[in-house]
């Protein structure tokens, strides 16, 4: 079954086009990684999905809603399925952690103050972080710890579609691989459809079961890992070796 059905997307801001046809099916319960050079619009293309920039034209069909032209109610519905960690993690300074987890969950339900926390304390131990940093600001915690927080934060309401922005950038090797292991471990245990934006192949390998490269606003190659490994597609070969030379060039 198809979750997220994308066709003909097109964004440009100003003279500049970012996403020029962007045709992608995203199955119930994929770990979709997408790969892609700085720049080329991985970022405009999952936050066109969950609705923070509006696409010029083309249709996301998300369960069967075409989400390009719907009212606010039904906007409302859809993002209640959807969490999101940003790129760098995005935690809000002034914020305590419990108030950073629960940041998004507050605007979409009803939240007492004793369901703030066992939400917040709930997450925190699935991203594997102790209660003691509940009051907490982002300044105190590492910049590991600081992924962890907004990985509860994106999980907090138990999210049917979760996207990843660059969840592993900037971390040591270790806990690149920890968040991995948590990426995998919330997708098994919420049974979500995951959408991760990386650079860094080793994550990708562990936690993909597709892949698609985005180069110049489209998508030209999508298969799943296992035709990854085998592929002799010239853009692939490039990007996966970090080749200077070849058909991928940076203008
Ligand atoms: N709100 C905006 N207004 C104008 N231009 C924008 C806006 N958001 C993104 N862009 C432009 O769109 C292009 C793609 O940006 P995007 O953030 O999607 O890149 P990316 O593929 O995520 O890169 P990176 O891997 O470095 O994060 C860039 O040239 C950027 O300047
Ligand atoms: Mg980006």
């Amino acid at each position: 079954m198809v979750k997220i059905k994308i066709q003909s997307l097109y964004k440009s801001f100003g003279r500049h086009t970012v996403l020029n046809g962007i045709d992608l099916d995203i199955k119930q319960g994929d770990s979709l990684v997408i790969l892609g050079g700085s720049g080329t619009g991985k970022s405009v293309l999952i936050k066109t999905i969950i609705g923070l920039i509006t696409p010029d034209s083309g249709s996301i069909i998300i369960d069967g809603t075409d989400t390009t032209c719907m009212s606010s109610k039904t906007r409302f519905d859809i993002m209640k399925k959807c969490g999101f960690l940003f790129q760098n993690g995005a935690l809000f300074d002034s914020l305590t952690v419990q108030d950073n987890i629960t940041f998004f969950a507050e605007r979409l339900y009803q939240l007492s103050k004793s369901d703030k926390q066992s939400m917040a304390v709930a997450k925190l131990k699935s991203v594997g972080l102790s209660e003691r940093i509940l009051n907490f600001y982002p300044a105190e915690l590492s910049g590991g710890m600081q992924k962890r927080v907004a990985l509860a934060r994106a999980i907090c309401s138990n999210p049917e579609i979760i996207f990843f922005d660059e969840p592993t950038t900037g971390l040591d090797p270790i806990m690149a691989n920890i968040i991995n292991e948590l990426i995998i471990k919330v997708r098994t245990e919420l049974g979500a459809t995951t959408i991760t934006i990386t650079h860094d192949l080793n994550s990708a390998a562990i936690i993909a079961n597709d892949v698609a490269l985005i180069y110049q606003g489209k998508i030209i190659w999508y298969g799943s890992k296992e035709e990854m490994e085998d592929a002799d597609d010239p853009y692939l070969h490039q990007f996966v070796h970090g080749l200077t030379e070849g058909p991928i060039q940076y203008t």
